[in-house]
């Protein structure tokens, strides 16, 4: 019987020809087992996404643990010495996944040994290749953790700072980067070169010239002699691929010093690759070797949409605070009239403006815009940090107001409580966080709405809530304890239309920004 690839799912068909592509550069198979002891990812928790992780107990009583990662499997195992290794997967892996554990699909490529910038150049073509296979038009784009951290050393911040302030640059959200930098006191020039860099989107020839007037030490000066370098191989692999840059993407800095990269294919929501130069991973197993590698999620393929129109697809918060976002859109010169036409319609487009707008509850704003079910979206803070989507937050636009408060009657006092605090709120994560950060462990009760009367019907000691005007907790005889966040809503893009539509949300981003 002849055999036809076609036979084959598309998750299939992508692993049988990058399997190919990768044979064919010299890179031979690595099989490993589905399970590893639990100690070895115990010790690497940064390295890994999530530290949720699959667990049992083996023969002989030592905890096992369903694979979650494939990298460091071959870390260990891995000879020093004696060459350059080039090994490539097909495994699956145990991971998270919301509320459930998955079981995903990923192939991926390791060079382990001495890594030079042919070695660095043929890995990114790779990585082009890998995209190309998957599905069209893709992007890859490439950041450099070595110039992050040049710069990073040149204040004096605690990890937890670094871990602040790296977050606001992944999601690209300079008000709050200029906001917390400024907290912590640091200086201008640090300031504007850490928003500079965060910003910055473009090939290695466009960005270079910023680079280089940013570079304060060593450490920078050689991320970009490296950039220039790579930018050259891959211009002479006759690759057509140009060296594009984006310094938003960053990873853990106690194992990633190098380049760093991500790959998307249009239609598909979120980074399908990943990869980078991961060298302080070997030092902290002994080892001497460099490394650089990839992985490419291959389940992702199932949530590929096919490619629509050009038009923007923008969700709205339903009530107030859409109606008053949708008027600064409109302002911004991106107006639809049909928007106040009395009707139960949900969807609206202005084609001249090559904008569609939908409303959705608030609380799902993030959802849309991460799934990209959207491309933008206006959500509050609120719902951001109690989601953490992971999606771009360009703008603060300043609407809807207000602040995130633990509030209590005038009565209470948490002295000689003898026993847990009770926290009634509608955000347990913005509660669970902020007391973690205090030390404190509290016993959450989650509701819905009208947290008011949780402290006055004995429900719960405080409440972690919005307040706006101050209102609603007057009213209950409750007061304001302490603020944790100032709130307001944002403006937020999906990070793969970011990538496939960044002229036109460039562009909306700017007229909006106009008028803040
Ligand atoms: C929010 C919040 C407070 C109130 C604060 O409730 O949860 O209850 O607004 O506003 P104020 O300070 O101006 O009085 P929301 O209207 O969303 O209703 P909810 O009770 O269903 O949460």
């Amino acid at each position: 019987m002849d055999f036809s690839i076609d036979v084959l799912r598309s998750g299939e068909q992508a692993t049988m020809r990058l399997r190919a592509l990768y044979r064919q550069f010299g890179y031979s198979e690595y099989r490993m087992s589905r399970f590893e002891e639990y100690e070895l990812y115990a010790d690497n928790k940064a390295f890994l996404k999530s530290g949720d992780i699959i667990t049992f107990t083996g023969a002989g009583g030592k905890l096992m643990a369903l694979r979650p990662d494939v990298t460091l499997s071959i870390v260990k195992s891995t000879k020093d010495g004696g060459g350059l290794q080039k090994l490539y997967y097909n495994e699956n892996v145990y991971r998270p996944d919301g509320f459930e554990f998955k079981e995903q699909m990923q192939v991926g490529l390791e060079c382990i040994g001495e890594i030079d910038t042919a070695i660095m150049g043929e890995v990114l073509l790779l990585a082009q290749r890998s995209l190309a296979i998957l599905g069209e038009p893709i992007k890859l784009y490439v950041s450099h953790m070595g110039f992050i951290s040049g710069l990073l050393n040149t204040e004096d911040l605690t990890s937890e700072q670094t871990g602040e302030v790296l977050l606001r640059v992944s999601e690209k959200n300079i008000s709050e980067l200029k906001r917390i930098c400024s907290g912590y006191g640091l200086n201008e020039g640090f300031i504007q070169s850490i928003t500079t860099l965060t910003g910055l989107h473009g090939s290695y020839e466009e960005v270079a010239g910023q680079l280089r007037s940013m570079s304060v030490n060593a450490a920078m000066d050689s991320a970009i002699e490296e950039l220039e370098q790579l930018s050259g191989v891959l211009s002479k692999l006759g690759a057509l691929m140009k060296l594009n840059l984006d310094f938003s993407i960053v990873n853990d800095l106690s194992y990633y010093s190098g380049i760093i990269f991500q790959g998307y294919v249009r239609g598909i929501p979120t980074k399908i690759l990943s990869g980078g130069r991961y060298d302080k991973l070997l030092r902290k197993f002994g080892k001497r070797s460099g490394a650089i590698g990839f992985a490419v999620y291959l389940d992702l393929l199932e949530r590929q949409a096919a490619a629509t129109d050009q038009m923007l697809n923008i969700a709205l918060p339903k009530g107030r605070l859409g109606e008053a976002a949708y008027g600064v859109f409109e302002k911004a010169g991106y107006g639809c009239p049909a928007i106040y036409e009395e009707s139960r319609k949900l969807v609206f487009e202005s084609p001249e403006h090559g904008v569609r707008y939908f409303w959705v509850k608030p609380s799902d704003v993030p959802i849309y815009v991460e799934r990209g079910a959207a491309d933008i979206g206006v959500a509050g803070k609120d719902i951001l940090l109690e989601h953490s989507p992971d999606v771009y937050e360009l703008l603060d636009l300043g609407l809807g107001k207000c602040r995130m408060c633990v509030a209590a009657e005038k009565t209470f006092s948490p002295e000689n409580l003898g026993r847990t605090l009770r926290v009634a709120t509608k955000f347990p994560n913005i509660a669970r966080s902020y007391y973690d950060r205090q030390g404190h462990g509290i016993d959450i009760i989650s509701l819905n709405g009208s947290i008011e009367l949780a402290p006055l019907l004995g429900l719960s000691d405080v409440i972690v809530d919005i307040v706006e005007s101050g209102k609603t907790l007057l009213e209950n005889d409750l007061e304001p304890v302490e603020t944790i966040v100032d709130i307001s809503a944002r403006l937020i893009a999906n990070k793969a239309s970011y990538k496939f539509s960044h002229g036109a949300v460039s562009k909306l981003c700017r007229e909006i920004a106009k008028l803040l």
